[in-house]
C-alpha cells in the first residue's frame, strides 16, 4: 500500500444503531461528490459495520473499519470477534493497540503482534496506534516509549506485510482532553517514527508508510497538523461523532 492522505473516524463506544445510521449517512451525503485523493474511513462499533459497509459500497473514497479484533482465529472465546468475521461483513481496516484498549483491556505488545497477524491474514489493514503517557513526555522519554511499542509489535513482520500497515501516533495526554500536540510535537514524532521504520525496512518503505496523528484533532487545528510534512492525516475521536466537524476535517486534508 502506498502512502496516502487519510482521515479516520473512531467512534469508540458511541451511537446506538439508528444514531450510527444517521451519522454514517450524513457523512456520505456530504462526501459523495468528494473526488480528492483522500481516503476516509469510519470505524464504528462493530454492530454498525455491515450496514455502513453496504451504504459506502459505491463510494471508493469511503471505507469502514473495526476498532479491534481478536488475536485468535476462531473458537471458544465468548464475546470476541475475529478478523475474518469483520472482513466478511465489509470491514477493510482495523484499529489495533488503541491506548484505551491497552489501558482498560491490558493489551500487551505480544497480543498486539498476534492481532496484527490475524488482521493481515484476513486482508484487513491494521491502523496501529502508539503514543506515550504524559509522564514519559515530561521526562523526555516519548521516543523510547513509542519505539518499544512499534518494535515489539511490528518489527517481526516481513517487509511485504509491514507495507500493509498504517501507523497512528496518539499521545495519550492529548486523547479526549482538548490538549492537542503542537504541530511541531506531532511532526517531530512522525519524523522519528518514519526514521525508525527506515532503519528497519529501508527508505522506500518508510517513505510509503502512512502515519496519522490522533488526539483532540478538530476543524480548528487540523490544517496546521496536516501542513506538517510527515503528518499524512488524522485519527479522529470526539469530532468524528459530529458529521459537520468530521467532514470539515476531511476537507482540510486535500
Ligand atoms: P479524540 O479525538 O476524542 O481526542 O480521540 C482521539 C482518539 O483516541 C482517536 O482514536
Amino acid at each position: 500500500m502506498s502512502r496516502q492522505k487519510m482521515v479516520v473516524g473512531n467512534w469508540k463506544m458511541n451511537k446506538v444503531y439508528v444514531e450510527g445510521l444517521v451519522l454514517a449517512n450524513t457523512v456520505m451525503a456530504q462526501l459523495q461528490q468528494f473526488r480528492e485523493d483522500v481516503k476516509v474511513v469510519v470505524c464504528p462499533p462493530s454492530i454498525h459495520i455491515q450496514t455502513i459497509a453496504s451504504i459506502y459500497r459505491d463510494y471508493p473514497q469511503l471505507s469502514v473499519g473495526a476498532q479491534n479484533c481478536s488475536h485468535h482465529a476462531s473458537g471458544a472465546y465468548t464475546g470476541e470477534l475475529s478478523a475474518a468475521m469483520l472482513a466478511s461483513v465489509g470491514a477493510e481496516y482495523v484499529i489495533l493497540g488503541h491506548s484505551e484498549r491497552r489501558t482498560h483491556f491490558n493489551e500487551t505488545h505480544q497480543e498486539l503482534a498476534e492481532k496484527v497477524e490475524q488482521a493481515l491474514q484476513n486482508k484487513l489493514s491494521p491502523i496501529f496506534c502508539c503514543g506515550e503517557p504524559f509522564d514519559k513526555r515530561e521526562a523526555n522519554q516519548q521516543e523510547a516509549f513509542v519505539q518499544q511499542q512499534i518494535e515489539e509489535s511490528l518489527f517481526h513482520l516481513a517487509p511485504k506485510r509491514f507495507e500493509q500497515l498504517i501507523i497512528a501516533y496518539e499521545p495519550i495526554w492529548a486523547i479526549g482532553t482538548g490538549m492537542t500536540a503542537t504541530p511541531e510535537q506531532a511532526q517531530e514524532m512522525h519524523a522519528f517514527i518514519r526514521q525508525l521504520i527506515a532503519s528497519k525496512y529501508g527508505d522506500d518503505i518508510a517513505e510509503n508508510t502512512t502515519i496519522l496523528y490522533g488526539g483532540s484533532c478538530k476543524p480548528s487545528n487540523a490544517a496546521e497538523l496536516f501542513a506538517q510534512k510527515d503528518v499524512d492525516g488524522a485519527l479522529v475521536g470526539g469530532a468524528s461523532l459530529h458529521a459537520e466537524d468530521f467532514v470539515q476535517i476531511v476537507l482540510q486534508r486535500v
